[in-house]
């Protein structure tokens, strides 16, 4: 039994759990122009996103019907090598397919695509463990049409079943399968068209869906993900991409920084980097970063956390221990001990680690710009801060996702998304 209101959901995924218009639409473009046939003046193309294509390519798009099948192929091969890599998960549709997971209901997928496609776009996201059950349609020109691919994906003896799509062919496919149905207006149907397909309920944002859908749940615990690396690993710049990559994943982000990250922590952070301050002695400088992780923890991660959203972190307690605890020789013990209070229990769920080493970051950093008073420091320090980041990564590797950040920064971008999605979907499943 579930303690929602519907205990088995359909949904449709395009333009209802994922915004796909900027690949679909490209790629009938694409395929347009391969084909030699020009776009129809006063078409707009938003409306080929959720009907199926050939009947789009041959009626809105004027292609002859024995040309149907070859605009279907040059779609095809764009959209799966460039087009569905536009795609995007709307905000907050991860945290409700986890609501109802985590409330016993039955999470479906009917598609149009055919079903290959529909579990690899869901496989890229890392959302295919959320579902229950994916049918897409078949491959070739036969067709199980919506009311089947609705039938199929509902489980036996389901009471209350409802169909969650954008577009009126969701609807009436919902209502041929005698289910009820919700149109969701921020996708590529209008409301206008959802009403006068006969949708049961109408819906204008993801939030107003969890609220339908899941009434009274709050948002699941959200995740805290850090990045470290050495002086000049290309952090910054990889961090940039990972959040914007994250936020097309459909992750809540909340990006941040140590030291630093709210107001308290950021003129901490002033202190601490200002080339006047050379004086600084070593344990004042450790207690500094602690002081200004433990104002971070309290005001800003911690409550994100819990509020859902994904903290990514640039630097956390593990900077600490490598810088010093191994660079300044503090004793890594020491270091820990004393930001035990600041951090409070509230560690990475992940630390994604970029690694290059400290003699080819330096040549990096140089080139880059002038050095602040920690990157100042030689070869010896830099040296030291590699070795405690390698034995941190050693005694936790189940933590450490490692990454090789000698490569071009596309290859890093690349293999640094894989190896958080899959370790975010993994504790989604939680
Ligand atoms: P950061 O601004 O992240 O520099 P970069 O972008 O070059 O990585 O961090 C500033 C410096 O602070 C960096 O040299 C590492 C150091 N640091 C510590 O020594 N201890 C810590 O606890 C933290 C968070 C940073």
């Amino acid at each position: 039994m579930s303690r929602f209101p519907y205990d088995a959901v359909v949904f449709d995924l395009d333009g209802t759990l994922c915004d796909a218009e900027k690949g679909i639409v490209s790629s009938v473009r694409v395929a347009m122009d391969r084909l030699g046939c020009p776009i129809p003046s006063g078409v707009d193309l938003r409306v080929v996103v959720g009907p199926p294509l050939r009947d789009t390519f041959r009626d809105l798009l004027g292609v002859p019907e024995d040309r149907v099948e070859q605009a279907m192929a040059l779609y095809r091969e764009d959209f799966d090598t460039r087009g569905r890599f536009l795609y995007s998960v709307y905000p907050h549709i991860r945290q409700l397919l986890r609501m109802l997971r985590a409330g016993g209901v039955h999470v479906a997928l009917a598609t149009s695509k055919p079903k290959k496609l529909a579990t690899d776009i869901l496989d890229w996201f890392g959302l295919t463990p959320l579902f229950t059950i994916v049918m897409g349609e078949l491959d070739g020109p036969e067709k199980l049409g919506k009311p089947e691919l609705i039938r199929r994906a509902l489980p036996d003896g389901c009471g209350h079943p409802v169909m969650v799509g954008d577009r009126k062919f969701d609807v009436l496919g919902a209502k041929a399968a005698g289910v009820a149905s919700i149109g969701v207006a921020y996708g590529c149907g209008s409301v206008e068209e959802l009403r006068q397909a006969g949708a049961d309920v109408i819906v204008h944002t993801t939030r107003e869906l969890c609220q339908v859908l899941c009434p009274g749940a709050t948002a699941p615990r959200g995740f805290f993900l850090t990045v470290e690396g050495p002086d000049g690993s290309g952090k910054t710049t990889q961090v940039d991409r990972l959040e914007r990559n994250l936020r097309q994943f459909g992750f809540e982000v909340r990006r941040t920084r140590e030291p630093g990250g709210c107001a308290i922590s950021e003129a901490i952070r002033g202190i601490i980097l200002d080339t006047k301050n050379m004086e600084m002695c070593d344990t004042c400088e450790a207690l500094l970063y602690a002081a200004a992780r433990a104002q971070h923890v309290h005001q800003v991660i911690r409550p994100a956390v819990e509020n859902g959203e994904l903290v990514l972190c640039d630097r956390f307690v593990d900077s600490s221990v490598a810088y010093q605890g191994g660079g300044r020789e503090l004793g890594v013990e020491t270091i820990q001990r004393i930001n035990a209070p600041a951090v409070e229990g509230m560690l990475p769920d992940a630390t994604l680690y970029l690694a290059i080493d400290h003699r080819e970051a330096l040549g990096r950093r140089l080139a880059a710009s002038a050095p602040d008073r920690l990157e100042m420091q030689d070869t010896g320090f830099h040296s030291r801060v590699q070795q405690a980041y390698e034995r941190l990564i050693g005694e936790n590797p189940e933590r450490f996702l490692v990454v090789n950040a000698a490569q071009d920064r596309d290859a890093v971008e690349k293999d640094a998304l894989e190896a958080v999605v899959c370790r975010l979907a993994a504790l989604e499943q939680r």
